[in-house]
């Protein structure tokens, strides 16, 4: 029998929204934090621009939210964005104190400030152009030294546990059952309190700057379990990610541009300038709608960024890791331009929570990348998603740690079933299906979209979520079935809200439907098992 845990959280994810509420509860609960590879294996290490925070005498509160607002097309909802932006300094304090090193200005003790798009002031706080490196290695530092927070690497979570909750008769989430990467075994996680920290799943697009792990674990969990899922047509295309037969996802930082790089066609000619009068430095829907379009007009596989015209000091001060990076790969920055093309990037939608990241599950929050909180509306603006997961990272600890004390331990579950399952004797099947399923949701449900190529992409997932249901039945879990499993949840709910979307708003564009409608809608996906009702389910 496989073992089973307990413990007052259970967090699943280990980036920067899992760490930083493991942290700001480590002195008061024991606490569990999954991560399904190793523990720096996500977004967050990768992150390159910064963090956007009101940190500098000329900007204000109200110019970051108004900027907010303004690249979320008239979605953003406008008091999480005064939320996150109010707490912006104290979350860029708080990382300090904990030890991550922001560059200065040089000579000076001032931090400097980069520019990115949609910003109308320098307040990208960064660490050259490895933030997310120099954040999450601190944060990881940090939790290793807490006896109260137990770390379980490669355990990846399978599916939510949820209990009826005979006081108030509704389901109360309780655990989650894990499946160990390195034995197979599938291990009860018990908690009083549980917590998704898992992400984006922008891997569910053939091309994006993301790992594989993105998947879209915590947003097909909490759908099963009975939450609302809102957005999620709204998934970013990064404009700049780098175009190379030996690497798939290195992204090229928004900060280039925000330094002065150029977008340029292969004529060498500049093209940004007819597209936006903010030219390369318009929001991230604008950009890569841009270069979607001139490569489709041109018939060509990249377009390129140009940062050349900058001196050699300045570009490898700035970009030490773009720079090496594509030096390894046979480009010098400092004299050539970059081939780049879009990719997806971040999920803007995901699990419906409050200003504490609770969901419509009692005892579940989300946090992070795979939650909704309101603050992205169609479009995030630059740097707005590390500052998301520090803020609510902290406000769901501190609801948490009211809470707890009258959260009564929940009864032990039922150990995972494995009764009626084989070992799987055709992988294959596994792979295919996540090709086929990244290649049309990239084809069909992209940076441009019909409601013809909708229609059909809502046909193929149809027939393939049936083949995986089959197969996840008859042959024992793996993690690539797991992720195959969610990609397809995930896919399924993209596909459902940009049909229902009958408009074009900042990510979502749509050639049947080009004018932006005069009403702002969020889509929110009710599941028939709405958690937030008052009856009680028997549910493993
Ligand atoms: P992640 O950091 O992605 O961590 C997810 C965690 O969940 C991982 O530990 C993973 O193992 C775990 N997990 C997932 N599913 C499961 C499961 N089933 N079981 C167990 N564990 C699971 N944003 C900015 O604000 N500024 C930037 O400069 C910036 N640059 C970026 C550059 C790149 C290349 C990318 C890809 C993104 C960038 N972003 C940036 C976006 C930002 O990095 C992410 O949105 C943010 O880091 C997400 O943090 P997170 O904690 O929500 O998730
Ligand atoms: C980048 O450095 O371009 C990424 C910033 C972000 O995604 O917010």
């Amino acid at each position: 029998m496989a073992l089973s845990y307990s413990h007052d959280v259970l967090v699943i994810g280990s980036g920067a929204a899992g760490l930083t509420l493991a942290l700001s509860l480590a002195q008061h609960a024991k606490v569990a934090v999954l991560s399904k590879n190793a523990l720096n294996q996500g977004s967050t290490w990768f992150a390159q621009g910064g963090i956007a925070a009101v940190l500098d005498d000329q900007d204000s509160i109200q110019a970051h939210v108004a900027d907010t607002l303004n690249a979320g097309a008239g979605l953003c909802h406008e008091d999480a964005v005064r939320f996150t932006v109010e707490n912006s300094k104290s979350a860029i304090e708080w990382l300090i104190q904990q030890g991550v090193s922001f560059t200065k200005e040089s000579g000076t003790e001032d931090y400097h400030l980069t520019q990115e798009g949609g910003h109308s002031h320098r307040r990208i706080i960064h660490s050259a152009d490895a933030t997310g490196r120099a954040v999450h290695s601190t944060l990881i530092d940090q939790v290793k030294q807490q006896s109260n927070i137990d770390l379980f690497e490669n355990h990846i979570a399978v599916n939510l546990i949820t209990q009826a909750d005979a006081n108030s008769r509704t389901l109360r989430c309780t655990g989650a059952y894990v499946l160990n990467n390195q034995n197979g075994d599938v291990h009860v996680f018990q908690a009083k309190v549980v917590v998704l920290a898992c992400g984006g799943a922008s891997k569910v697009y053939l091309y994006t700057t993301n790992l594989d792990g993105a998947s879209g674990d915590g947003i097909a969990m909490a759908w099963r379990a009975g939450c609302r899922i809102a957005n999620m047509e709204f998934n970013q295309f990064h404009p700049t990610c780098l175009y190379h037969p030996q690497t798939k996802n290195f992204l090229i930082s928004e900060a280039l541009r925000g330094e002065g790089a150029v977008l340029r066609l292969p004529s060498g000619e500049r093209f940004m300038p007819r597209f936006d009068e903010r030219a390369e430095l318009a929001p991230r829907d604008i950009v890569a709608r841009a270069i979607d379009y001139e490569m489709k007009r041109l018939g060509c596989d990249c377009l390129y960024l140009d940062i050349s015209h900058k001196s050699f000091e300045f570009i490898t001060e700035h970009f030490p890791t773009v720079y090496a990076r594509c030096l390894e790969l046979g480009i010098d920055i400092t004299k050539q331009p970059i081939p780049i093309v879009p990719a997806a990037h971040y999920t803007c939608g995901g699990i419906v929570v409050n200003k504490e990241g609770h969901t419509d599950l009692q005892n579940l929050y989300a946090i992070g990348e795979t939650s909704f909180t309101g603050l992205h509306g169609a479009n995030r603006l630059a740097s707005n998603s590390l500052l998301e997961c520090v803020v609510y990272a902290q406000s769901a600890g501190q609801r948490i740690l009211k809470t707890l004390p009258n959260i009564i331990t929940p009864d032990a579950s039922k150990q995972w079933d494995t009764s009626r399952v084989t070992d799987s004797d055709e992988d294959v099947v596994i792979s295919h299906n996540w090709d086929e399923l990244r290649r049309f949701m990239w084809d069909y449900v992209g940076i441009v979209r019909t409601h013809k190529r909708l229609e059909r992409a809502w046909h193929r997932i149809k027939l393939l979520k049936k083949e995986i249901a089959e197969y996840y039945s008859n042959y024992k879990v793996s993690s690539d079935l797991v992720e195959l499993r969610n990609l397809s949840t995930v896919a399924e709910l993209i596909i459902r809200s940009a049909l229902e979307r009958k408009e074009s708003r900042g990510l979502h564009y749509s050639l049947d439907y080009p004018e932006k409608s005069s009403i702002a809608r969020d889509t929110i996906l009710v599941p028939t098992n709405f958690a937030a009702q008052d009856i009680v389910v028997s549910k493993e």
